[in-house]
């Protein structure tokens, strides 16, 4: 009676790493306990995902080598992995809500999110048309939320206009407005393919984890180009910054529970050194409590069924 927050399923959003192929379950080694799967299997998992009451997915794709490419124009084709996995699910399964991902990564050779220069340096400017057309792209196959996660200036206001006139007006826009360069993003790097073909970092467009104030400025720009909600990422070392944007800006805020931070509580379960279960209550409820109106988290099928 006296709990100030409270669990809910639908304060979940899952993200998925899709593959080619039928039938295919591929473990991810660094992440244990998710896999990728082939788009019908995707399908499988927006089913379980809406009969717990999750009310969004977030996809990425393991885009094959053959089809990776310095400006990672994949990205825009409309056959693409991702655009297949969205029809798919969009199919089978209506009423769940789509996320999906907008940054270059999935589709580049050398793992950025973005074009480089010949230093190995992001192209901000070149790199966001090419964006649009991979929001577009990604829109027109039905996903529901964009959410640029590329930390390019400028590119919500761009994205939004893009999406009005091409007619995708009720297309939401999430912003990665907050999100920071950092060490806890190595199994997705792997779940997608990346990390191995990534030279340097991204310390030239993510933020450095010294700074709280530039959070607040990123999250302004965001909001002023029309993003419909932001996101602080990583989550359970960035909670301050959670609970400074929610104290500072009237917008819905998320927390991404990133890969690193999943691997952790799983390595602790493991060994022992506490309860899967709890860990994992525990560290969601510590995001509702410092703001968050939802979590991107990969236990959010198992902390879904723990809440019923
Ligand atoms: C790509 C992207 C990353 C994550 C989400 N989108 C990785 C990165 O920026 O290198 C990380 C998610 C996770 O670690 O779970 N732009």
């Amino acid at each position: 009676m006296f709990a100030e927050n409270r669990l809910h399923p639908s304060d979940l959003i899952w993200p998925l790493f899709v593959t080619e192929g039928s039938n295919v379950e591929e473990p991810i080694a660094s992440l244990p306990g998710v896999s990728r799967w082939s788009v019908d299997g995707i399908v499988g998992c927006a089913r379980q995902a809406r009969d717990a009451g999750i009310p969004c997915l977030a996809l990425f794709p393991n885009t094959q080598p053959e089809r990776r490419s310095d400006d990672g124009r994949e990205a825009l084709n409309p056959d693409n992995l991702m655009c297949r996995a969205i029809r798919a699910i969009k199919d089978s399964v209506p009423g769940i809500g789509i996320l999906t991902d907008v940054a270059l990564d999935p589709y580049t050779a050398h793992g950025q999110d973005g074009l480089v220069d010949d230093d190995g340096y992001i192209l901000n400017d070149e790199t966001i048309e090419i964006l649009v057309g991979q929001s577009l792209n990604q829109a027109a196959a039905g996903a529901d939320i964009i959410a640029p996660s590329d930390m390019m200036d400028g590119r919500v206001g761009i994205i939004r206009g893009a999406l009005e006139s091409h007619g995708h007006i009720n297309v939401q826009i999430m912003a990665y407005a907050a999100k920071y360069a950092s060490a806890f993003y190595g199994p997705f790097r792997d779940a997608v393919g990346s990390r191995g073909l990534l030279k340097g970092d991204k310390k030239g467009y993510q933020m450095d984890p010294a700074n709280a104030e530039e959070a607040l400025r990123e999250v302004a720009l965001d909001i002023a180009e029309g993003a419909d909600s932001v996101m602080v990422k990583p989550g359970m070392p960035y909670l301050d910054i959670i609970r400074a944007v929610k104290d500072r800006f009237e917008i819905p805020v998320f927390a991404y529970q990133v890969s690193g931070e999943y691997a952790m509580i799983e390595a602790a379960a493991a060994t022992g050194a506490g309860d899967r279960d709890a860990l994992v209550m525990e560290s969601l409820l510590a995001f509702k409590r410092a703001g968050c109106s939802g979590i991107l988290t990969y236990h959010a099928l198992h902390a879904a069924r723990l809440m019923h």
